[in-house]
């Protein structure tokens, strides 16, 4: 390549699990000790057998291979916003929703319409690494809230406050988090809506697990507030709910005003969302409400006997907060950074997971271990390897 590209792209970090899936390529395990991947949050079961033989009787249809409204069906985006009212009590309009290419592309979306060159986004430590990827390859500035172990992954709202400036666009946040697996608790949200209020910007919340927040309580009351699209705009992700990640199945909600910008880029990034995909979401939403609560259930089983294992006496790795699908652990290797850690451990114990510095700087303590990758059964052998390492 001889031509000039993109500045902004050059300050992007590489695809941090394409990294670390690197680190063992080639590689084959004993069967006496086989990978332990702990890197990339994937639900380990199938989709529900209902929902796959439900789409086998569409693939003849001819309209499936058919672009659909770039916003996505109409019955699709009604299914979603009824699975919105069950499972907030309250929630968007049809209007209000675009169906995404996941909640990847509906992050886009978001800043896209939200962000020109040299604004800012100020996102809460540890941050969800395609975040900080994706606001710089835009010219976005991403403005760090730190971390502070003490807190649980908790923001602190007026350090938040203090980052504001007049080039500040949003302030982003994800619930349940990646990588802490921290839930906000519903009035904390409520504050950081009220704080965007002040300050006129929006809040934006990545919501892709919260069909794993433990008792399948109401993630927050957001939507019950006759003006929630305002000031807020909710990334969604079908892929984790219904173990459809390959499916790419998201969206976007937020103001009908704002739908109406976001579909021009929309039109000229992807058109619309796959039709299978939007039928296997309108199926989950119509059909899986049961399916999805047991594994909700299941992962908390699975974070209960995690946080057991783990935290055994003589671990020489804590534990600093952990939830539906991740834990998010301190390495005990002062002067290592969390990448040298995280490549001992591949390259020593076949652990894969990632090191903590992917999710934003002065991280490079931390760990983040995916357990919900791993079988409930496995967890006790993914646990022994971290004991005798240390
Ligand atoms: C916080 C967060 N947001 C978004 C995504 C991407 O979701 P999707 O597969 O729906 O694009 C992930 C995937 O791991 C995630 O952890």
């Amino acid at each position: 390549m001889k031509f000039p590209i993109s500045p902004n792209i050059k300050e992007v970090h590489f695809p941090p699990i394409s990294e670390v899936k690197g680190w063992i390529a080639g590689r084959s395990f004993p069967a006496d000790k086989p990978l332990v991947d702990l890197c990339q949050a994937i639900p380990d079961y199938a989709p529900a057998a209902e929902l796959t033989a439900h789409l086998k009787g569409l693939i003849d249809d001819p309209l499936i291979s058919k672009y659909s409204p770039d916003e996505g069906l109409p019955e699709v985006r009604e299914a979603v916003a009824n699975w919105y009212r069950r499972k907030y009590g309250a929630g968007p309009n049809p209007a209000q929703l675009c169906l995404s290419i996941g909640a990847s592309q509906a992050f886009w979306l978001a800043m896209m319409v939200l962000c020109r060159q040299g604004d800012e986004v100020i996102v809460q430590l540890p941050a969800y690494f395609d975040h900080p990827m994706g606001l710089k390859a835009l010219g976005v500035r991403p403005v760090f809230a730190p971390f502070a172990e003490g807190r649980g992954g908790l923001p602190d709202i007026d350090g938040i406050a203090s980052l504001v400036t007049r080039r500040t666009r949003a302030l982003l946040l994800v619930t349940p988090s990646n990588p802490t697996g921290a839930v906000l608790p519903p009035q904390l949200v409520g504050q950081l809506l009220e704080l965007a209020r002040q300050k006129n910007i929006a809040l934006v919340l990545d919501e892709t697990y919260n069909a794993f927040i433990p008792g399948g309580p109401v993630p927050h009351e957001l939507f019950a507030d006759a003006a929630w699209s305002d000031h807020y705009i909710q990334i969604a992700s079908f892929g984790k709910t219904f173990a459809l990640t390959g499916y790419r199945a998201g969206a976007l909600v937020a103001s009908e005003a704002f739908i109406h910008h976001a579909l021009k880029v929309q039109d000229s990034m992807a058109v619309c969302q796959p039709r299978i995909t939007q039928h296997a979401v309108k199926y989950g939403c119509e059909h899986l409400d049961d399916w999805a609560a047991a594994n909700c259930a299941m992962m908390a089983r699975r974070h209960d006997r995690f946080r057991e294992e783990f935290c055994r006496p003589g671990n020489p790795f804590s534990l600093v907060a952990s939830g539906g699908f991740f834990a998010w652990v301190r390495h005990p290797f002062a002067g290592l950074t969390g990448r040298q850690v995280a490549k001992r451990l591949a390259d020593e114990a076949n652990l894969l997971c990632l090191p903590g510095e992917v999710f934003g700087p002065g991280l490079e303590s931390y760990l983040r271990l995916a357990f919900g990758n791993i079988g409930e059964e496995q967890i006790g052998e993914a646990v022994e390897r971290f004991l005798a390492f240390g």
